[in-house]
């Protein structure tokens, strides 16, 4: 026998021994020597012995029997009688086929050497079994939301019992080979943490159905995951290989044992999400679970769910739809610590977020280099750390500029303030009086703000041509030139460049934005100008500083870390364009800026200092990410090597310029010279930025080298890979054990929801990795999220504060999006749903900025495990995703649940969200706590609608409020209001 016939033949055996279970009463009739005889055999099968009884009639004879011999192998059965007949033993042995509905034995019954005859054994019919030919198994089609009899008859219970993931149909015209039933593989249950059902202890057999259909898989490898099967461990599972190709059925039969009264398999991904089409279980005694788990039962099975970073333990009982869900908190266990990293900030460049964001400056193109002209300079011919001065166009006239009286502007090459800042803007002014002064004005970023009285600070580099005495005034009026809110003359301009400086205090006037700076003279001449600048006061007045309505928002969200510099934006679209830290320190006048990879001119203003200096700000620490020789798209890379080696010490004088002592190390004592000795904080180096987008395969070798070069300096520092296990792991980071990986998620509602469970099943073990979720964001909303974002939001931050000891860090992204200009060209956005929004005057934080900051607010440290029971489900259509199509609606809880414990107060953080449209009842079981005070408080964030929002004209629509409790105890009922989210908080000391 050939090796292959073998191995099909020993495969076939198990699945064809499964194939059917004949366990129960059949019945037959037939004529025979003594007349008509009526049976009825009860069978037991299990496995492929067959033991039990024939009952038999014949006239007014009865008789009982016991059966011997019994045997199921395939559809053969095959069992012996014993009949005492006149003092002797005869043997009647029935050997019979199996129909292929299962419901139908044909027997060659003899009788010793008596009688031979040919009779027919029929299934009892149950009322289940009457309507479907295929009695007793419970059969659910993962993906349908509605019942589905396949081309042979059965029929499948629409999907049911998954806990998380999404399900999506496939187009029909797709032939699924190797399978009479294509129909079972049509849709899909994918990205699911478990599926679970209630039936009877017993043996079982299961079959689950399979088939690669995703087109975005084209090969092995690609997507593999695991799974568990009542203990049946399913490691590595590859359904391209199994089935041998795409859109081909596989069909995995596993026998199991249910001592809990749960069905449960758990699915862990791999590489890509784990998907299944169908499921079908045996019961292999009498047992009829065929409707054993109806839709509404089979819901409150599903919601059971199992707490995170605890074993699953046996789940009570579910309620039925209509009971009143249970929420048990065990305040005598604690399943983990909170990390100290939760939670963080991340942004860049990106929006606007720096300027015309939080970065102070009020004076767009302050520089005059937005319209310079930067090459792509690639890997090859860049040499690292070498300055590249940039070129401009002759005769331009600067964007963001505009001319007053007559005068005319120009871009000036050959008279820049110095090498970086190297043009400056010619001011010729041929005629200029009292009455109409020439000059420059500039509109800032949609407008220049004034509150009322509020001293501004102008500074300016200037030189005149021979002749010119000035003075020059600098202004702030309305854009209509109609109000003058503050202006002051400066002489002294000379043909040398100087700088100067000036306060601009408005009067008691009232706050706007549609304003104008402007710097005019009232007597001819040419003059040139760079680095004009306009500072409101700052937070915590820095000079060179941040907004501070701003910085107030981010305050109220006490972050711990701030991911920096990006984002895309650490790598730039080009080795020139990358954020070039060396090049972003000093003073800003000698920072000569470079184009963001969104698409518009960074001055550097906010450069590495100042990250470091608003982290200093917010008491939070920096998480660096160090360029990786790796830059977007066509930007190229550097292999590891010598040539990359540049970089590495790029990166390891970045963390001495952050970090080293100002006295002793090069980098610490021009730290100390920029005005900051004091070393920052530092504790985590990211190295790049999604290096996953690296098809060259360079990453591993690049990753290494940094890797190891960091760890030898400073082997404290924790390195985070860019390259998070949502990738598929062939890229994983093999060769070193990074500290963290970074993983990005940018889902939609619903998906965040379904991934509530994602980190349930990390690996905790030493020698894995931790979790760094950089960037996440649900994406529903624009320019800022809504509520529908700000619930999905929630939900998943739930998932996360329960793997808060897994999960290391987290921060949404974007941060920061300025909303004035939401379209058409030089728009304000590049990115939507971003967590907070602003205009030149105002700023607002979208609902999930509340989600984040109450979560921030209230969390300790504990995390304590909670058991959920009778959880209602909810019906929702995810939008057509990355795999098209019309995604079909699916089942997911309206419920999601952490609870966290400041151990020194005792106060316990129950955080739940309501996704759903109505209020909700929930039951609050405090276990194992000592004392509650019956009195506590409740932050609760609701909506009326999922669409509602803030907005800048809107901005406090949706914002938390407190509220006292009372009647708490150790069980007590409370309603959660629709489209919410609640934090309670219970005292127990
Ligand atoms: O957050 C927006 C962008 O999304 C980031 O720059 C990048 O890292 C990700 O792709």
């Amino acid at each position: 026998m050939k090796t292959s016939t073998l191995l099909l033949a020993l495969f076939a055996l198990p699945l064809s021994v499964f194939a059917a279970d004949i366990t129960g009463s059949w019945k037959s009739e037939f004529d025979s020597q003594i007349g008509l005889q009526k049976y009825t055999f009860t069978f037991k099968q299990d496995g492929a012995n067959l033991t039990g009884k024939a009952n038999s009639e014949a006239g007014d004879r009865k008789r009982e029997a016991e059966l011997k011999d019994g045997k199921v192998e395939g559809d053969v059965v095959s069992f012996v009688e014993m009949m005492n007949f006149q003092e002797n033993e005869i043997r009647i042995t029935y050997t019979g086929k199996l129909s292929a509905d299962a419901n139908e034995i044909k027997f060659t019954r003899e009788v010793g050497e008596i009688a031979k005859e040919e009779i027919v054994a029929k299934r009892e019919q149950t009322a289940f079994a009457a309507s479907s030919p295929a009695a007793k198994a419970l059969r659910i089609k993962a993906g349908k939301d509605s019942p589905l009899t396949d081309s042979s008859g059965k029929v499948w219970l629409a999907e049911q019992g998954f806990e998380g993931g999404a399900t999506v149909e496939h187009d029909p015209a797709v032939a699924i080979t190797g399978t009479k039933t294509p129909e079972l593989f049509q849709s899909e249950h994918y990205s699911m943490d478990a599926f679970s059902c209630k039936i009877p202890n017993g043996s079982y057999v299961a079959k689950l159905y399979f088939a690669e259909t995703y087109d975005g898989i084209t090969g092995p490898g690609e997507r593999v995951f695991s799974f568990n099967v009542q203990g049946h461990e399913f490691k590595d599972f590859d359904v391209w290989v199994k089935a041998g190709g795409p859109n081909r059925a596989y069909i995995e039969t596993v026998p199991v044992e249910v001592t809990n009264q749960v069905f449960r398999i758990g699915f862990t991904s791999k590489v890509e999400n784990p998907q299944i089409n169908a499921i079908e279980i045996f019961p292999q005694s009498g047992v009829d679970i065929s409707a054993a788990v109806p839709t509404q039962a089979a819901t409150a099975v599903a919601a059971t769910e199992p707490v995170a970073a605890t074993p699953v333990v046996a789940e009570p009982a579910p309620t039925g739809p209509a009971a009143t869900p249970v929420l048990q908190i065990d305040a005598g266990k604690v399943t983990g610590q909170v990390s100290p990293g939760f939670f963080g900030l991340m942004t860049e460049e990106i929006n606007f977020s720096y300027e015309g964001g939080l970065y102070g400056e009020l004076i767009r193109n302050r520089s005059f280099k937005a319209d310079a002209i930067v090459p792509s300079v690639q890997a090859d011919t860049y040499e690292a750390g070498k300055y590249l001065p940039v070129s401009y166009r002759p005769d331009t006239k600067p964007r963001f500029w505009t001319a007053v009286g007559g005068a005319l502007l120009v871009l000036d090459a050959s008279n820049p303030l110095n090498e970086f800042l190297n043009v400056s803007l010619r001011l010729e002014a041929a005629s200029a009086t009292a009455a109409a002064p020439a000059g420059i004005a500039n509109g800032g970023y949609w407008g220049i703000p004034i509150k009322p009285k509020t001293t501004y600070t102008v500074s300016f580099f200037a030189k005149a041509a021979a002749g010119f005495t000035g003075p020059v005034t600098v202004s702030i009026e309305s854009a209509d030139g109609k109000t003058c809110f503050a202006s002051v003359a400066i002489k002294g301009l000379t043909t040398e460049w100087r700088r100067f400086e000036a306060k601009l205090k408005t009067r008691n006037v009232p706050a706007s934005k549609d304003n104008v700076f402007k710097l005019t003279t009232q007597t001819p001449g040419t003059l040139w100008l760079q680095n004009v600048s306009l500072f409101p006061p700052t937070y915590k007045n820095r000079p060179n500083g941040n907004r501070a309505d701003i910085m107030e928002l981010l305050a109220a969200m006490k972050p711990k870390f701030l991911r920096l510099p990006g984002g895309n934006y650490v790598e730039g679209n080009a080795f020139n364009q990358r954020f070039n830290w060396k090049e972003t320190i000093g003073p800003v006048e000698q920072r000569p800026g470079h184009p963001s990879c969104w698409g518009y001119w960074s001055t550097d203003g906010m450069g590495l200092l100042e990250y470091a200096e608003w982290c200093e700000d917010l008491e939070m620490e920096p998480v660096l990410a160090v360029f990786a020789g790796y830059c977007l798209g066509g930007g190229g890379h550097v292999e590891a090597g010598p040539k990359l080696e540049p970089y590495v010490q790029e990166a390891l004088e970045e963390i001495e310029y952050l970090t080293g002592d100002a006295r002793t190390t090069r980098w610490g004592a021009r730290r100390a010279h920029d005005g900051h000795p004091k070393p920052f904080p530092l504790h985590y180096i990211e190295v790049g930025n999604e290096d996953w987008f690296d098809r060259s395969g360079s990453h591993e070798g690049r990753f290494t080298q940094f890797f190891d070069a960091i760890k030898a300096k400073y082997p404290h520092l924790k390195v985070i890979s860019s390259v998070g296990h949502e990738q598929r792991e062939s890229i994983w980071v093999k060769s070193r054990l990074p500290d963290l990986v970074d993983e990005h998620f940018y889902r939609n509602q619903q998906d965040m929801e379904a991934n509530f469970h994602q980190y349930d099943h990390r690996s905790r073990a030493a020698d894995q990795s931790k979790v760094f979720v950089g960037e996440w964001a649900t994406r529903v909303g624009s320019p800022t999220p809504n509520m529908a974002g700000a619930l999905g939001d929630a939900a998943w931050m739930c998932g996360l504060e329960r793997n808060a000891d897994v999960v290391l860090m987290e921060c949404f992204a974007p941060l920061f999006v300025n909303v004035s200009q939401l379209t058409g060209n030089g728009r304000s956005m590049q990115w939507e749903s971003d967590l907070i929004g602003y205009d030149a005057l105002n700023s607002y934080g979208s609902p999930s900025y509340h989600v984040e900051t109450m979560f921030a607010q209230n969390c300790g440290a504990d995390i304590l495990p909670i058991q959920a029971e009778g959880i209602p489900v909810i019906e929702q259509t995810p939008p057509a995703g990355r795999r098209g199509g019309a995604p079909a609606p699916r089942r997911v809880s309206a419920l999601y649940y952490s609870a966290t414990r400041d151990a020194k107060s005792g106060v316990i953080f129950l955080k739940v969200v309501n996704v759903e449209g109505k209020a909700q009842q929930i039951n609050i079981q405090l276990n194992g706590a000592t004392r509650i005070d019956p009195k506590g408080q409740a932050v609760v964030l609701s909506a009326n609608s999922p669409s509602d929002t803030n907005a800048i004209n809107d901005r406090d629509k949706l914002v938390p409020h407190t509220e006292t409790v009372n009647g708490l105890s150790a069980s007590f009922t409370r309603e959660f209001p629709p489209y919410s989210f609640t934090i309670l908080k219970l005292r127990t000391k």
